[in-house]
């Protein structure tokens, strides 16, 4: 089957010339000039099974198994959320906050770092700081290794852990950024889509804000880190900002899902 062939016969789906030109190794606009090209039978059995996997309602990174996120090719399995653009706003208020501090080496930890998406953006735009990076899940952590390889980036990786319980308490960051998992089952707009996506990933109690005000607890605890990036849903940004104030945190910027916070007053 050649190109003209295949893309009429799959004209109903969306994206399915982006399917198509990922499977061939060229961009869509490939497609336009060679429309006669003869589809090798390996390569359409790959490209009609990403159809099928599409119309069953599978999103399209996990579809491709790949995302680009803050221009950087991403690696996605079923073990990581898919990145998504809000995010790419959460890593400028990141970079935002690492330009105000004052050493050559800045020391950024992503926590809950997935596909490792967002401390993979910041070591590439930052070259001299440190960046470390963590996750709960040891699956994501594998990816997110493979990714900052992937994409040259200069990462730490840290073991496993929940939050910053296993940090040690004297070793400060100076921007902590973390897309900590935010979703309230109960909203009744979510996306049938996510089902795809882990759990682990999506969800917390406590209309969403769980995992996020125990961040905000321990860094309050710890005294020691200098700013905080957080992403949430619009409609959760009062509640945080308020609980992060009484907890001394100062709230500096919102950049869409991006909070920014100070923990003292000394830092802004
Ligand atoms: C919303 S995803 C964000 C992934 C990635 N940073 C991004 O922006 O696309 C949340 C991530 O937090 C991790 N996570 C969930 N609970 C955690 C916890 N208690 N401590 C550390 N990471 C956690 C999940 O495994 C998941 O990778």
């Amino acid at each position: 089957m050649n190109v003209k062939t295949w893309l009429k016969h799959n004209k109903d789906v969306k994206k399915a010339d982006i399917v198509l030109a990922t499977v061939l190794k060229h961009d869509p606009s490939w497609l336009v000039v060679h429309e006669d090209f003869a589809i090798d039978t390996e390569d359409q059995a790959k490209a009609d099974a990403a159809i099928k996997n599409l119309k069953n309602g599978m999103p399209m990174g996990y579809v491709m198994g790949a995302t680009e996120f803050y221009g950087n090719l991403i690696r996605l399995n079923r073990d990581v959320l898919i990145p998504r653009p809000e995010t790419e706003l959460v890593v400028d208020l990141a970079l935002e906050a690492t330009k105000k501090i004052d050493s050559r080496f800045p020391k950024i930890l992503d926590i809950g770092t997935g596909s490792g998406c967002i401390a993979i953006s910041l070591a590439k735009q930052l070259p001299k700081a440190r960046v470390y990076a963590t996750d709960i899940s040891p699956e994501a952590l594998d990816l997110a290794i493979f990714n900052a390889n992937f994409n040259h980036a200069s990462v730490r990786f840290l073991p496993p852990t929940d939050l910053m319980s296993d940090f040690n308490p004297n070793r400060g960051y100076d921007v902590v950024v973390a897309n900590l998992p935010y979703v309230n089952r109960e909203w009744d707009w979510l996306d049938k889509n996510l089902d795809y996506e882990p759990e682990i990933a999506l969800f917390a109690e406590d209309d969403g804000l769980e995992l996020i005000k125990e961040l905000i607890d321990q860094i309050a605890e710890r005294k020691i880190d200098k700013y905080l990036v957080l992403e949430a849903d619009p409609c959760q940004h009062q509640k945080i900002i308020k609980y992060a104030k009484e907890k001394t945190l100062k709230h500096l910027k919102t950049n869409g899902f991006g909070l920014l916070f100070v923990t003292t007053e000394r830092h802004v």
